[in-house]
């Protein structure tokens, strides 16, 4: 990126990290114990056997946009440490409205994200649920509970965006964004919720973005669905404390997924590959040239909120987006 002056900089960062979004049915398998078959992800070494020595031994994850991205990630690194994890997603883009430049997940990418965690030898669920539908989630919840042996860690991490100006926006655009992002992650909660107090407590953890923490212009209402999910991440904790339920958000920045290099994400950034967004971005992070986000590193700050070690951690919101947080104020 050329030199630029302190404010073009600000007006850059505004424009770039609002376009990210920061972006800125149902198969079933069971307890399956299957060694690896499938393509696993460069960051991940298949452990052929749980061990309760893992931080996550015995405990049952219930993950949501599980088939590819940071849901798969956030899949394979709790299976890694020991738990069984239900795996959900629409799996159809005939399914939700894709004109804007960005498609949900296939059946296809679907069922190569839950070879990949089954290799870990713990128990997989793969259903194929929009989390738009509240009695297919809580028929989701209670196969899992069934199914799996309980429950014990939600992740609404399911996420949909359509960049457009506010001006611009359309009822059915609007309504898309925030039916995934704010019904979508409500429902969640409310289908897990009695199985989490059935077993004494347990951890929700939401996916917000740093669009959930100041404004973006062109992101349609996935900035405003972003902070949604952070007071609901807030309200939920205050109600849920006494049933030993913690509620936490994560806010990523840019993180290498199909949605922020989506053609859709390039076109609201002005840039037309990769190397060309990581340029743009490069120059906003404190924590240097580091270019996108990998999943791993959010599915780790998901490890750390599902763990013993943040049990006494709740209603709050964990930035992971090379220190971009640091330039704004909440
Ligand atoms: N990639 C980023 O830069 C970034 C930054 C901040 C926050 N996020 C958030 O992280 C989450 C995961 O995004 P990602 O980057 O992995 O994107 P992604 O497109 O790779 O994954 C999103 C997944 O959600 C699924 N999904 C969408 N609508 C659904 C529905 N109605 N029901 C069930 N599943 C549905 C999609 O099929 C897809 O598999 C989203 O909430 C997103 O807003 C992403």
């Amino acid at each position: 990126m050329k030199k630029l002056n302190r404010s073009r900089r600000g007006l850059i960062k505004g424009a770039t990290l609002a376009a990210t979004g920061m972006a800125l049915g149902a198969g079933l398998a069971p307890l399956q114990t299957q060694p690896a078959t499938a393509q696993t992800s460069p960051q991940t070494k298949a452990q052929p056997q749980p061990s309760s020595a893992l931080p996550l031994a015995g405990k049952v994850a219930f993950v949501t946009g599980a088939a590819r991205g940071i849901g798969r990630a956030i899949a394979e690194v709790f299976a890694r440490n020991g738990a069984a994890v239900a795996m959900l997603d629409l799996a159809d883009p005939a399914r939700l409205n894709s004109s804007r430049g960005y498609r949900v997940s296939n059946i296809d990418e679907f069922n190569t994200a839950v070879a990949a965690v089954k290799q870990y030898g713990t128990g997989v669920l793969q259903l194929q649920v929009d989390v738009r539908d509240l009695a297919a989630m809580q028929s989701a919840a209670e196969r899992t509970h069934r199914e799996l042996g309980g429950l014990d860690i939600v992740v609404a991490n399911a996420g949909y965006v359509a960049w457009h100006s506010f001006e611009d926006g359309t009822p059915q655009l609007w309504h898309d964004v925030v039916d995934v992002n704010v019904h979508g992650v409500f429902n969640t909660a409310k289908a897990a919720i009695p199985f989490l107090k059935q077993r004494g407590g347990g951890r929700i953890i939401n996916m917000a973005s740093v669009g959930g923490r100041a404004g973006f212009a062109g992101n349609g209402a996935y900035t405003a669905t972003k902070w949604a999910v952070i007071g609901m991440t807030k309200q939920a904790a205050q109600e849920l404390g006494q049933y030993n339920i913690t509620v936490n958000a994560i806010a990523p920045g840019a993180v290498n997924t199909p949605m922020y290099r989506s053609e859709g994400q390039m076109r609201s950034m002005g840039v037309s590959s990769r190397e060309e967004q990581d340029a743009l971005l490069n120059p906003l992070s404190p924590l240097g040239n580091a270019g996108a986000i990998e999943p791993e590193a959010i599915a780790q700050t998901a490890l750390f909120l599902a763990s013993d070690a943040a049990k006494t951690i709740s209603g709050t919101t964990i930035d992971n987006a090379l220190g971009f947080n640091a330039s704004y104020t909440a």
